[in-house]
């Protein structure tokens, strides 16, 4: 299925569903109707089957959806039944956090490598892993099968480092550099702007205060 003709609304509730079936699964729960999923989620039950239609419906009426089925399915979905390999660029705060952060290889996401321009970094070890210089990065890439590639330096190199990307073979970007890459379409990009979300709350609050909530 080309999962291009999905709306972008129901891939963004994807990984959502799939966090909570897989704590069901891990809880040991086989079966679920969509009005428990429903409960749970805070999602209305309507909604989840609409969702689920997309994908021609996962469930049988009347008897609930298998979870572990579920779960891979949507992983499929979601491209998680493979693994991916990343490697970071920019060691700096955000790099490192990210790069500490090892919940990501419980869904597949390897790290593999951690690059940096400034050489007084090349010394220090993240999990045991040696911040490399960026003139190694294109051959790492190529010869580590890397696929994607997390962008955490300042606004100003971001272009130019994802040509370079692009160039040795990378096929998505984890962009949390705010400027918007240009990069050819079958390149897959993922802007993250924390602030975005922070802004969201920022909303809410005053739609709250305002009487409106
Ligand atoms: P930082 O200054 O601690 O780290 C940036 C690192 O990138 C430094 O180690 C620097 O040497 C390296 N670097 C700079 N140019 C490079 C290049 N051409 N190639 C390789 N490495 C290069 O900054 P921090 O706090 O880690 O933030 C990194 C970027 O992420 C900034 O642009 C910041 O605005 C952005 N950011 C985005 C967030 C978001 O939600 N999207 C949240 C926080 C930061």
């Amino acid at each position: 299925m080309d999962n291009r003709e999905i709306s972008q609304a129901v891939i963004g509730r994807l990984p959502r569903y799939f966090r909570y079936l897989g704590e069901l699964k891990d809880e040991g729960i086989e079966r679920i109707s969509s009005q428990e999923l429903s409960d749970i989620m805070k999602v209305t039950a309507s909604q989840i089957r609409q969702d689920f239609n997309n994908f021609g419906g996962f469930g049988q009426q009347g008897y609930g959806y298998k979870v572990e089925y579920l779960y891979e399915e949507i992983g499929r979905i979601l491209g998680l039944n493979k693994s991916h390999h990343l490697i970071i660029i920019g060691a700096g705060n955000l790099g490192q956090a990210l790069a500490n952060y090892m919940n990501f290889e419980r869904r597949g996401f390897l790290f593999k490598g951690i690059f940096d321009k400034n050489p007084a970094l090349y010394g220090t070890r993240i999990r045991n892993m040696r911040i490399r210089p960026m003139d190694e990065m294109e051959t790492f890439v190529r010869e580590s099968g890397i696929d994607i590639a997390v962008l955490t330096i300042p606004k100003t190199e971001a272009v130019a480092v994802a040509e370079r990307l692009v160039e040795a073979g990378i096929r998505g970007i984890w962009n949390f550099a705010h400027v918007d890459l240009n990069v050819p379409e079958e390149i897959q990009v993922e802007n993250v702007h924390l602030s975005d979300s922070l802004m969201k709350l920022t909303y809410n609050i005053s739609r709250f205060e305002n009487g409106e909530g």
